[in-house]
C-alpha cells in the first residue's frame, strides 16, 4: 500500500476522496467491534483513523459528509484487559438439532458408561443463555477474580465490571463453600433492557449494538467500571471451574448451592429421567421462549450425578456429559414493503421498516426498526427488498442487511423526507448536539405545535402516569378523541363534560354510561394538581421529573414561575440569571423553559389551561434538615413507603434527588434488591442507608 499522504499535503479532491475511504473504513471496524463483536484491528490503529479523520475535516470543513463518522461517538476502549489463565479450561459444549440427535446422545452415554437399560440415570435441562460466559473466582467467600472466556485457555480479567452485576455476590451468603470455588456462568443483558439501551445509543449518535449478546460483550469489556455499572448485566450461575473440596453430588444439588450462596439461577432448570423427558423439556422451554425476557438459544441437557460426569470426560473441547440442543435460528428473510416515518413527541422522525409478515422464532413480524436516518443509509434499504430481519430481544426487531442488493431493476435508495409526513409537510431540521454544535444523527419536525403528530403525542404525555395521570384516557382514547376533534389541546380535556361530550361518547362503542362517568370522575380529581406535575406536563424539553420538582421547590407557585419565565426572555435580566444558577438547572435547560413561554401558541395553550385547573404550591425546601443540599439517591425496594413518596419527602427536607450514584453523591438510600447502584456507591464510598435508617435520619 502506498504511504498515506500527510494531511497537509492533500488537495481539496484527494481530501474528498481520503475522507470517504475514511468513512467506509470506520463504519467497517464500528461494525466489527459494536455489531459482530470481533475488532479486527488495534485501538491504535483505530483511533489513528479516526484522527486523520477529524484532522482532514478541520481542514476541509465544507468536505464534511453527512454520514462522517465524527457525528457518530464511538466508544472503544483504549487499551486492553490484563489476562487470566484459566486453572480448569473453559470449554464449549456439542450441539445436538433433532429429537433423534437427542436420543443418540442419551444412547451414548450410557453406552459409554454401560449403564444398563433399567438403571435410572437423569439429566438436567435448562435455557442455554445466549450471552457471554464468566467465571468468577472466590477465595475463603470473597470474590477475588472475574474473567471471560477468552480462547478457553486464557481470558481477560473483568473483575472491576463483574463487581458491579446486582447477580454477583461480592461475599458469597450461608455457609459449605470450599475455600477455593470458581462460579461459572454467561453474562447477559435482558431484553427490555437491551432495547433501552440501544434506544438511548441511537439518541445520543452512538452505534447500536446488533443484539443482547454483543451488548452484553461489549458492556462487560468496558475498561472504565463505571460505564459496566451503568450497564443492565446480569449473571445466571450454571457450571464451576476449580474448586478446593467437592460441594454437591448431583448437577442439580450444585446449582441449588449457588442460589443460597447468593447467586441467580435459572429457575426453568429441571430434572429429566430419559431422552423422552428432555425432548419434552425443550419443548417447553422453547414455548417460554418469547416470555422470558432475555435470549437464549437452545436448551443444553446435562448428566445429572457428579460422579458420572467425572467417569464420562471430556472429548477434545467439548465434555461428553452434556450437549446443547440448538433451537433453529431467530432470523428470518422477508419483504420490505414500504419504509414508514414515525414523528415523536419532539418532532423525532423515525423511519419504520413495513414488512411482508413473517414468523420469527415464534412471533410474528410485520415492522422492525431502521432507528434513523443514517441507520437508513447505511444499510442502502430500498423499497422491494428483501431484508434479514432479526428479533434482537424485546419485540422490536431489526433489519439486519438487505440480501439482494445485486438483482437488477434494483429500485431507488431511500430518499429520507425533507418534511414532515404531517399533512402540513413542515420543513425538517437535522439535530446539532448542544454542546459541541456538530449535527447530530436525529432529525425534527420543526412544525412543533402546528404538527399533529406531536400534538397528539404531547397531549399523551400531558395524560400520562408522572404527569396528570388521568385513568380511562389512555393513548389510544387520545388519539381518537384528537381525530374526532373532541380533544385538540389540554383545555379541551377539562371542557369535555361541559361540552357535552359525555352524550355523545355513551353512543360510542366501548363507552357506556358506567365508563363515562369514570372518565369525568377521573378529570374532575385532576383539577387540583401539583405545580410538579404541571411542569411535567406541558412537555418542556429537557423538563422531566427532576427539573420539573427542582422548578417547583425553587419557585414554589406557578404565578411566581410563570411571570419568572416570561421576564427571563430577556438574556441579561435577573430572572434568567436565576433561572440559570439554579443547581442542576444549566443554560441549556433554562434556555429550553425560556423558549416554550416566549411560544406565543404555548402560552395561549397554557393560559386556557390554567383557566381550568387549580396549581398546588410546592413546598419549600426545609433547610435546617440533616439532609438538606445533600444529594441523594434511592434504589432498591422500600418496604414502609413507596419510592415516590419517599422521594417527596427527601426533596421536602430540602434533599436533591439523583437519579444515578456520582462522585457528587452524599447518600444512597438501598433497600432489598439494590445492585448496581449499591455496589457503585460503595466503590465510590459514599455513606449508605437502609430504609430505617434513613427514616432515623430524618427522624421520621
Ligand atoms: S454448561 C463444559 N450451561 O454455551 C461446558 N453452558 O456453547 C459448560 N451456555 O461456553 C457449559 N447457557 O457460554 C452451560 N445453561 C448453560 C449455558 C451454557 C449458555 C454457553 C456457555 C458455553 C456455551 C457453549
Amino acid at each position: 500500500m502506498p504511504a498515506l499522504k500527510e494531511v497537509d499535503d492533500l488537495n481539496e479532491s484527494e481530501a474528498a476522496a481520503e475522507l470517504a475511504r475514511l468513512a467506509r473504513e470506520i463504519s467497517k471496524h464500528d461494525k466489527n467491534y459494536y455489531q459482530k463483536d470481533a475488532p479486527k484491528i488495534s485501538d491504535a490503529a483505530y483511533d489513528a483513523l479516526r484522527q486523520r479523520n477529524t484532522a482532514i475535516e478541520a481542514r476541509f470543513p465544507d468536505l464534511v459528509l453527512d454520514n462522517s463518522p465524527s457525528h457518530r461517538v464511538g466508544a472503544k476502549p483504549a487499551q486492553r484487559f490484563g489476562k487470566v489463565s484459566h486453572t480448569v479450561p473453559m470449554l464449549s459444549l456439542d450441539n445436538v438439532f433433532n429429537d433423534e440427535d437427542v436420543r443418540e446422545f442419551a444412547a451414548r452415554v450410557r453406552r459409554f458408561l454401560r449403564w444398563p437399560e433399567d438403571q435410572p440415570l437423569d439429566y438436567t435441562a435448562e435455557p442455554k443463555i445466549d450471552g457471554l460466559s464468566c467465571g468468577i473466582r472466590y477465595e475463603k467467600g470473597r470474590l477475588v477474580q472475574a474473567a471471560t472466556r477468552g480462547d478457553g485457555q486464557t481470558g481477560e480479567d473483568v473483575t472491576a465490571n463483574v463487581r458491579t452485576i446486582i447477580d454477583v455476590p461480592e461475599n458469597l451468603r450461608g455457609s459449605g463453600w470450599p475455600e477455593v470455588l470458581e462460579v461459572r456462568g454467561e453474562v447477559y443483558i435482558p431484553n427490555a433492557q437491551f432495547a433501552a439501551m440501544n434506544e438511548a445509543q441511537a439518541k445520543a449518535g452512538k452505534p447500536v449494538y446488533a443484539n443482547p449478546r454483543n451488548a452484553a460483550a461489549g458492556s462487560l469489556r468496558q475498561l472504565d467500571p463505571n460505564i459496566s455499572a451503568a450497564r443492565p448485566l446480569r449473571f445466571f450461575a450454571y457450571a464451576w471451574g476449580e474448586v478446593s473440596a467437592p460441594f454437591a453430588e448431583t448437577q442439580m444439588q450444585a446449582v441449588e448451592k449457588f442460589t443460597t450462596w447468593g447467586f441467580s439461577t435459572n429457575t426453568h432448570m429441571c430434572l429429566c429421567r430419559n431422552a423422552d423427558e428432555m425432548i419434552a423439556a425443550y419443548r417447553k422451554i422453547e414455548a417460554e421462549r418469547a416470555a422470558l425476557g432475555y435470549d437464549i438459544d437452545g436448551v443444553v441437557y446435562k448428566v445429572d450425578r457428579l460422579d458420572l460426569q467425572e467417569r464420562l470426560g471430556f472429548v477434545s473441547r467439548s465434555p461428553r456429559w452434556a450437549t446443547a440442543h440448538k433451537f433453529p435460528p431467530q432470523q428470518a428473510s422477508t419483504i420490505l414493503q414500504a419504509i414508514d416515518i414515525q414523528v415523536g413527541r419532539t418532532g423525532a422522525l423515525t423511519p419504520v421498516a413495513k414488512l411482508k409478515p413473517v414468523t420469527v422464532g415464534g412471533v410474528v413480524v410485520s415492522n422492525a426498526s431502521l432507528h434513523n436516518a443514517d441507520e437508513v443509509k447505511r444499510l442502502d434499504v430500498r423499497i422491494g427488498d428483501t431484508v434479514l430481519i432479526q428479533r434482537a430481544g424485546d419485540v422490536i426487531p431489526q433489519v439486519v442487511k438487505v440480501v439482494d442488493k445485486d438483482r437488477a431493476n434494483r429500485g431507488p435508495a431511500f430518499d429520507f423526507p425533507t418534511q414532515c409526513p404531517c399533512d402540513l409537510h413542515t420543513d425538517i431540521t437535522r439535530d446539532r448536539d448542544e454542546k459541541t454544535g456538530e449535527p447530530g444523527v436525529i432529525v425534527r419536525c420543526s412544525g412543533e405545535f402546528a404538527c399533529p403528530f406531536q400534538r397528539i403525542r404531547h397531549l399523551q404525555h400531558f395524560v400520562s402516569r408522572q404527569a396528570f395521570d388521568i385513568e380511562g384516557l389512555g393513548k389510544k382514547q387520545i388519539e381518537a378523541f384528537y381525530h374526532e376533534e373532541i380533544i385538540r389541546e389540554p383545555a379541551d380535556i377539562f371542557t369535555l363534560e361541559a361540552r357535552g361530550i359525555g352524550e355523545m361518547l355513551k353512543q360510542k362503542e366501548g363507552w357506556g354510561e358506567t365508563s363515562v362517568a369514570n372518565l369525568f370522575a377521573a378529570i374532575n380529581e385532576r383539577r387540583h394538581i401539583s405545580f410538579e406535575r404541571l411542569l411535567i406536563a406541558l412537555g418542556i424539553r429537557h423538563v422531566g421529573q427532576t427539573t420539573a420538582r427542582i422548578l417547583a421547590s425553587t419557585y414554589l407557585t406557578w404565578g411566581a414561575f410563570h411571570s419568572a419565565m416570561l421576564a427571563a426572555q430577556d438574556e441579561e435580566s435577573e430572572a434568567r440569571l436565576r433561572l440559570e444558577a439554579i443547581d442542576g438547572i444549566g443554560a441549556i435547560v433554562a434556555g429550553a423553559i425560556v423558549h416554550y413561554f416566549a411560544e406565543p401558541h404555548n402560552e395561549g395553550l397554557v393560559e386556557r389551561l390554567i383557566a381550568h385547573i387549580t396549581v398546588k404550591d410546592a413546598q419549600p425546601p426545609a433547610h435546617n434538615s440533616p439532609v438538606s443540599g445533600k444529594t441523594v439517591v434511592f434504589t432498591g425496594k422500600l418496604e414502609k413507603m413507596s419510592r415516590d413518596e419517599a422521594k417527596a419527602n427527601a426533596a421536602r427536607l430540602g434533599a436533591k434527588i439523583a437519579g444515578s450514584v456520582s462522585k457528587n453523591t452524599d447518600i444512597l438510600v438501598a433497600g432489598p434488591g439494590a445492585g448496581s447502584k449499591l455496589k457503585k456507591a460503595i466503590a465510590l464510598g459514599i455513606k449508605t442507608l437502609d430504609e430505617d435508617e434513613w427514616l432515623a435520619l430524618i427522624g421520621d
